[in-house]
């Protein structure tokens, strides 16, 4: 019903990312990153020029999302921006726009949480091509640079974080794992690249003993670093000489930290419509190890597509979709949070 629509402008800006996007009900018309290439030759993101590149980059962004939805800034219902967790300089920008937005154009203004939008990135559709969507109860492994954990979603806004990293998350692991290795920040995506063409069985690194649905990835970045550093003593090529295999058993032995702990879950709750989330969820082995226990413990599995794997602002506009139902909406004098917590 083309007048009943709602159409809502998400923004996130939690990181690195300069993100805007806009959604018709739950259907995608535009999805726009700007990532930020000034922290590569810093090996990390440098949070004062993560601010600032925020900064430069809104307003173009926000145009280019309305741009491709073809729609009018005063066609918008709400405008929905993340609150935190993430950079404090960065999330600022992307607040102080959407409320200024929001008070501009009188429309209601609402908060999201980045990680609760990792989750409810699973209930975007495409216009035209419906798909399926997890049913609730579902659990989802959430995995990021910044985020490792397990929740259960009993609904949309009823979610309970059962596991979680006590140091590292897994994206970490993965980009000091390949910085040591000498690629290029974020390694996630070089490790997955070698990783395909080399044997995940050449090389073994020992696994966390921790007990119960937490993580540790700590441990394993400096087992991978003495074992690097004693075996260059011995031939200073050896990382040329076995890049792949070092890439695919680094990733194996992440991946088989994460799919232990979401097996364990699975078990101990019952729950068998599994999801991932998080920048990680793009790894072409953990994709491939969660999808096996389709077939193996017939779980249900809901993967995202690449676009919504790494941060994006259809995620954040899905959330505030949900929230504007229910007449949630924010205060003007809310301010963002940087850890994992509601103030
Ligand atoms: O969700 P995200 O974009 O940002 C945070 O909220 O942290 O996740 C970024 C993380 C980085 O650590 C990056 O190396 C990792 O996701 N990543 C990958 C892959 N693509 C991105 N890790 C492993 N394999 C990939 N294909
Ligand atoms: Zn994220």
């Amino acid at each position: 019903m083309p007048g009943n629509d709602i159409f809502i402008l998400g923004i996130e800006s939690s990181c690195d990312d300069t993100s805007a996007a806009v959604i018709r009900n739950n259907e995608q018309l535009s999805n726009i990153i700007a990532s930020q290439d000034v922290h590569k030759q810093y090996g990390g993101v440098v949070p004062e020029l993560a601010s600032r590149s925020h900064q430069q980059n809104i307003i173009p962004v926000i145009q280019s999302a309305l741009d491709k939805a073809n729609i009018k800034k005063n066609q918008i219902h709400a405008v929905s921006f993340t609150r935190g967790p993430g950079l404090l300089g960065s999330l600022l920008v992307g607040t102080s726009f959407a409320k200024a937005m929001s008070f501009g154009l009188s429309i209601p203004l609402i908060e999201v949480d980045h990680l609760e939008a990792h989750v409810l990135a699973h209930f975007l559709q495409e216009p035209d091509s419906p798909s399926e969507v997890p049913s609730f109860p579902f659990l989802c492994l959430t995995v990021s640079g910044g985020h490792t954990q397990i929740t259960l979603i009993r609904d949309h806004f009823d979610m309970e974080i059962i596991g979680r990293t006590i140091d590292d998350a897994a994206g970490e692991a993965f980009d000091k794992a390949a910085k040591i290795l000498g690629l290029p920040y974020p390694g996630g995506p070089y490790i997955d690249r070698h990783a395909s063409a080399g044997n995940p069985m050449a090389f073994r690194f020992p696994k966390p003993r921790i007990s119960g649905l937490d993580f540790s990835f700590s441990g394993l970045k400096t087992s991978f670093l003495y074992f690097i550093r004693d075996l260059l003593k011995k031939n200073p090529a050896f990382i040329e000489q076995n890049l792949a295999d070092l890439c695919a058993s680094i990733q194996h032995n992440i991946v088989g930290i994460l799919m232990d702990k979401l097996i364990l879950a699975a078990e101990k709750t019952k729950i068998r419509t599994i999801a991932i989330a998080g920048g990680v969820s793009a790894n072409s082995s953990l994709r491939k190890a969660v999808m096996d226990q389709q077939q193996d413990r017939g779980w249900k599995v809901f993967i995202p597509k690449f676009e919504y794997t790494t941060d994006n602002a259809a995620m954040i506009a899905i959330t505030g979709y949900f929230k504007y139902l229910k007449n949630d909406y924010a205060g003007y004098t809310l301010a963002p949070y940087s850890r994992s917590f509601r103030p």
